[in-house]
């Protein structure tokens, strides 16, 4: 069983999208196995994008992930890395397929409504980044 990590940044929250993509998490059979709401310090943002530290986007990705509540998850399920991503669709919301939770919601590529792990190894990090073993109920 393979666990990812998933965020609603803050303009899926502001925007009141939260439902609309967990219940796309659940037609899926995806499980929640953990789930908060939270408000990211620059700092936290900063560490949890640190892969991205060279990127000319960093500075303003973490200022919006920063910017106000987001929800974490720990998602579970056979195949769910990439389930999800399929579900979330691609980064720039202009090249997400239809139907996926980008091409949908999305507004700017920064904005892009949801963050999924891409890989094993960054989603075992970004788990551990925001959740403890006590936390995940799965
Ligand atoms: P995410 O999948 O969370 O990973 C890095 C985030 O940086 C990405 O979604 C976008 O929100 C943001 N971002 C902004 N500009 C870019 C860009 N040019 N390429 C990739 N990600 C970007």
């Amino acid at each position: 069983m393979e666990r990812t990590l998933s965020i609603i940044k803050p303009d899926g929250v502001a925007r009141g999208v939260v439902g609309e993509v967990i219940k796309r998490f659940e037609k899926n059979d995806i499980k929640i196995a953990a789930m908060k709401m939270i408000f990211m310090t620059k700092a936290q943002a900063e560490g949890f994008y640190a892969v991205h530290k060279e990127r000319p986007f960093f500075n303003s990705v973490t200022d919006f992930m920063s910017s106000g509540p987001a929800v974490v998850m720990v998602l579970e399920g056979e195949g769910v890395i990439v389930k999800n991503r399929e579900l979330m669709g691609a980064t720039n919301y202009k090249d997400a397929a239809e139907g996926t939770i980008r091409r949908d919601f999305a507004t700017d590529i920064e904005r892009n409504v949801v963050h999924g792990s891409d890989s094993p190894e960054t989603a075992s990090f970004e788990i551990g980044y925001f959740f403890n073993s006590f936390e995940i109920v799965g």
